[in-house]
């Protein structure tokens, strides 16, 4: 079996080819691993292609290719390639050891805002030296959006810790007064035409004064302006971001300063070459071996 390995390995955090090759040639020994530029020059020889959002064209004109397998969790960029070829099933990256770090800085941030360590941290840069009250964790109430793999893992770690922990997911229930009941929102939902924009000043508006927002999300999700908005007024507290509309995020962009934004550069959770490869071997033998493939995402649907 020939397989296509491509895409931005470096934003996965393991940036060379060779460290991806060599986890899944550990986990697939029999398959050989081929680059975008093997590839080209043998186009009806790849079966199968493992990607991390590869350049738009680059999984176009391979006649045999029967799996598109994501590195990635999230496949909304690789979805938005209009060349992407149309009937090839594309599964999604769930990987057990990226599911559990983002269910560990869900954790760290909520812990974060909750016993004020951000506000701390604003006031070491000031030299100001002053306490507020402490809540417990139960008073605590986490909202976390999105049921899927890592919305479910991150709501189970933070219940494990004490909080006031409720889920929604978007099938139809209304959304408005969940936020109303939630100190805290934590956005782990996958990015479709259905999300995007989803987090804005209706929004910010529903939420109880003061509240904070986690977004582990995608960028999209969120309306930059209403957020900036909502922070400036002091009607959300603080503001955790791991993803932008634009990544790097650009120089000069108000969150990079600002005092109630805490900025991660996409870095909530990584896909692990380790775990993850065996995830990718599975569907490969899966798709060599005509057997059920896993994780696929459904057309219509965007994820
Ligand atoms: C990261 O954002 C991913 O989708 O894997």
């Amino acid at each position: 079996m020939k397989v296509l390995l491509c895409g931005d390995l470096a934003a996965t955090g393991w940036d060379t080819w060779q460290v991806w090759q060599r986890a899944l040639a550990a986990a697939m020994p029999e398959a050989q691993w081929l680059d975008l530029a093997q590839a080209r020059r043998e186009p009806a020889d790849v079966d199968a292609a493992v990607v991390a959002n590869p350049p738009p064209g680059s999984l176009q004109g391979l006649p045999k290719l029967r799996l598109v397998q994501s590195l990635w969790a999230g496949v909304d960029r690789l979805l938005a390639d209009a060349t992407l070829p149309a009937g090839v099933p594309v599964a999604r990256m769930v990987d057990p050891a990226m599911t559990a770090a983002m269910a560990e800085t869900a954790l760290w941030a909520v812990l974060s805002l909750h016993r004020g360590f951000f506000a701390y941290a604003q006031r070491q840069r000031e030299g100001r030296w002053r306490v507020h009250a402490q809540r417990r964790a139960d008073e605590v109430r986490v909202l976390v959006l999105g049921q899927g793999e890592m919305g479910r893992a991150a709501a189970a770690r933070l219940a494990a810790q004490g909080y006031a922990v409720q889920g929604w997911r978007r099938d139809g229930s209304a959304l408005a007064p969940r936020l109303a009941a939630a100190d805290i929102v934590v956005n782990l939902l996958p990015l479709t035409p259905a999300t995007t924009g989803l987090l804005d000043a209706g929004c910010f508006a529903a939420l109880p004064p003061q509240a904070a927002l986690v977004n582990l999300g995608r960028g999209a999700h969120v309306v930059d302006a209403d957020l900036l908005a909502a922070l400036d007024s002091g009607r959300l507290r603080h503001a955790v971001l791991d993803v932008f509309h634009e990544e790097p995020l650009p120089a000069g962009h108000p969150f990079w300063q600002h005092p109630r934004v805490t900025v991660l550069p996409h870095a909530a959770a990584q896909t692990d070459p380790r775990s993850a490869a065996v995830v990718a071997a599975l569907n490969l033998r899966a798709v060599r071996d005509g057997a059920p493939l896993r994780h696929l995402v459904e057309a219509g649907r965007g994820y």
